[in-house]
């Protein structure tokens, strides 16, 4: 496995790996890997000749300067893991590397299509921005067949489904189901900042989804999304941001269970954001 911290030098590695007609995955992480990336890069070394993991926390995606800060990063952790796991090339270059001082000061805008208007889009502005930006660059600099997300961040998968559409990217998108711990709390490099005892706490979110489930088709959308609310706030620990039922294509809110829906979820414990997806209908 190679590590490579700077751009010039992923460029020299993946001319070699191309030229000699690799397929390549690349799995996009801002590190702090837990078994839900593992999961991710095992897929893709599975499914192409060489796998390159990106590990870059990614200043511009960050609309709260405080949360930057606070994102969890153990690099030699990750390259540990990373190295049991198939990875071929970790590429974790320094923010200099990947942005110019006038791409820091000034904001990138996309088109969303009106999908980054909803749920995470509404909370945290600017976000979706920055996502796009790092990875339109990442899927320029690695030039990958695959890429490999979560569906935990279903937001961000259905925009950069659209924004490799939009930007004419070769790249396929392969999304790859939520990985749980044992108590159904879903693998986040956030859980890292729970307390054990917050931890316990967050498991009931997806308890909550779990059993907002059962009551699909009797209640409508519009009461499944008040049970939850009720169900979340009746934790004191628990404070909730959103939970919307949105449409799996569009992600607007859902009128009625003849679409496929998903119910997605933000809340806070303690200090720590968490979200969550569960499939509705
Ligand atoms: O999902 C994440 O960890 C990040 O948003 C991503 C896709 C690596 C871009 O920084």
């Amino acid at each position: 496995m190679q590590i490579i911290n700077s751009v010039s030098a992923l460029h020299s590695i993946m001319l070699e790996h191309r030229s000699s007609g690799k397929s390549v995955g690349l799995v996009p992480t801002m590190g702090a890997l837990h078994e839900g990336h593992l999961t991710l890069v095992r897929r893709s070394a599975g499914e192409n000749d060489l796998t390159v993991v990106s590990v870059f926390v990614n200043p511009t995606q960050f609309n709260n300067k405080a949360d930057l800060e606070r994102y969890p990063r153990n690099l030699e952790n990750d390259v540990k893991l990373l190295n049991e796991v198939g990875c071929g090339v970790v590429f974790a270059p320094s923010v200099a590397d990947i942005y110019s001082g006038e791409e820091l000061a000034q904001p990138f805008e996309f088109e969303f299509g009106g999908l980054d208007a909803v749920m995470e889009g509404r909370f945290r502005p600017g976000h979706f921005n920055g996502v796009v930006q790092i990875v339109s660059k990442l899927f320029r600099l690695v030039q990958p067949d695959r890429a490999y997300f979560g569906e935990k961040d279903f937001q961000q998968l259905a925009i950069i489904r659209h924004m490799t559409k939009s930007l004419q990217f070769d790249v396929e998108i392969v999304a790859c189901p939520i990985v749980r711990e044992a108590s159904g709390l879903a693998m986040s490099s956030r859980n890292a900042r729970l307390t054990p005892i917050q931890r316990e706490i967050a498991a009931n979110i997806s308890k909550v989804l779990f059993e907002c489930r059962t009551f699909v088709p009797n209640k409508s959308p519009q009461e499944l999304v008040i049970w939850v609310e009720n169900q979340i706030e009746s934790i004191p620990e628990l404070r909730l941001e959103y939970f919307e039922i949105a449409n799996i294509n569009t992600l607007q809110t859902a009128k009625s269970w003849d679409e496929p829906t998903v119910g997605c979820i933000a809340v806070f414990c303690g200090e720590v954001r968490l979200i969550d997806v569960v499939r509705c209908s």
